[in-house]
């Protein structure tokens, strides 16, 4: 194990009806004027936002609204939250929803106290050095932001999706009652259930020894796999929706990396397919992650080996190492395909993408190498690519 610091200052207040403290917790971490943020339509349909709203008048906290924050959210939201920021003086921003919208309060909360481009942070040429705080009402267990450092933002000058992180974008708190997922559209659940588990493979595949690390992250995998298709049958059994709407934050606030070296390349190829086709990040990961883990194997077979056998459950008596990490990676395609999701990208596009430019536009990003399990070139990552047709 690696030297590290563990940094979680974020409250997570958990459990049915959690959502109506709302106000009496904004309060307690100061808020007094609060910026709203939510999404499309699901939290207004489904009365949240009513529901909060009350929460914050009783509380007599003065509230303006930003909505209508998409999937695979965008700059011109951020700017205009950032001038309403300004505007309106406000000192908290309170986000209801998933990883869009958590992630759009965020960068509205570096960007508003900031005299530059917000989009410095995102290409390295600043450092945060202060934010607005953010609390979030968890709507959708995937993305893990209400518990990390994390934003991801996509610029619409160029579809380049990019993220920064910081301790200082960890929300002061997250509002969780997994009842609240309970009108998520199964393929949103399905989605949600495919990048908590890649954001514990990002860290689980690595080459640093940490037996400890492993052995409970190979456990919140299983239990993972297990609740969702679980759930897959009974969208409404609690226990399960509790299950995986702790396992998301806790596969992404850092506690699943403690002191190993994390990967991220399957991240880093997904987000150029979600930027330019617009597709559900989960989903797109989906296609990523058994190609990634192909040819990975081949050169470091080790990890993928031990996931095939203590993850997938394979019994390795009486088969080649080869055969193993084969059926390890052919039972995770059948998990997905199981949750319905499909592991081809021109099935979930719908036509072959454009493997040049996503190759070029990850290559702008990300430089010539990525990922640290296996590093890879972007000849490998074109590779990758082909491999996920
Ligand atoms: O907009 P509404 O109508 O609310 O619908 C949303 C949206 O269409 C719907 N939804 C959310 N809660 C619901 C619901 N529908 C019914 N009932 C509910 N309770 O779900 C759809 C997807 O929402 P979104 O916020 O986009 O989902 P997710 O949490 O998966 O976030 C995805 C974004 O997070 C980024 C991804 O790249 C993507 O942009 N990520 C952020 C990370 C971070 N900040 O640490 C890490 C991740 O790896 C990821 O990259
Ligand atoms: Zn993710």
């Amino acid at each position: 194990m690696n030297n590290f610091t563990f940094y979680s200052p974020t409250e997570f207040i958990f459990g049915k009806n959690t959502q109506q403290k709302t106000g009496k917790t904004v309060k307690r971490y100061g808020g007094e004027k609060v910026m709203l943020v939510y999404g499309g339509q699901s939290a207004e349909k489904s009365g949240l936002i009513k529901e909060i709203t009350d929460s914050l008048t009783q509380e007599g906290i003065d509230f303006c609204v930003l909505k209508g924050i998409k999937p695979n959210p965008t700059d011109d939201r951020v700017y205009e939250g950032i001038s309403l920021a300004v505007k309106e003086g406000i000192n908290f921003i309170l986000a209801v929803g998933g990883g869009s919208v958590i992630d759009t309060a965020k960068a509205i909360a570096l960007g508003a106290v900031y005299d530059g481009d917000f989009w410095d942070f995102y290409c390295g040429k600043a450092t945060p050095v202060a934010a607005i705080p953010v609390g979030v009402v968890l709507t959708i267990p995937a993305a893990g932001s209400e518990g990390s450092g994390n934003t991801v933002i996509t610029r619409l000058d160029g579809l380049h999706k990019m993220s920064v992180g910081s301790s200082l974008l960890r929300p002061r708190f997250a509002i969780m009652n997994p009842e609240l997922t309970m009108t998520l559209p199964w393929f949103q659940t399905a989605c949600g259930v495919s990048d908590m588990l890649c954001h514990i493979f990002e860290r689980y595949f690595s080459n640093t020894p940490a037996r400890l690390v492993n052995g409970y992250s190979e456990a919140i995998m299983r239990d993972i796999m297990g609740r969702a298709l679980e759930l897959k049958v009974d969208g409404n059994n609690y226990d399960a929706r509790a299950d995986i709407m702790w396992a998301g934050t806790i596969a992404h606030n850092g506690l699943c990396g403690v002191g190993k070296e994390e990967d991220w390349a399957s991240h880093r190829i997904e987000h150029e397919v979600s930027a330019i086709y617009d597709v559900a990040h989960g989903a797109g990961l989906a296609c990523i992650v058994p190609a990634w883990l192909s040819f990975v194997a081949k050169r470091n077979p080790d990890m993928v080996w031990q996931f095939a056998i203590n993850v997938m459950g394979v019994n390795p008596d009486g088969l080649s190492t080869e055969e193993i990490i084969a059926k390890g990676i052919s039972l995770l395609k059948d998990f997905y395909h199981d949750l319905g999701l499909t592991t081809s990208l021109t099935d979930l596009i719908g036509r072959q993408p454009d493997i040049e430019a996503l190759v070029r536009s990850l290559e702008g990003n990300m430089g010539k190498t990525l990922g640290y399990y296996v590093p890879l070139s972007m000849d490998d990552c074109r590779e990758i690519y082909m491999l996920a047709l």
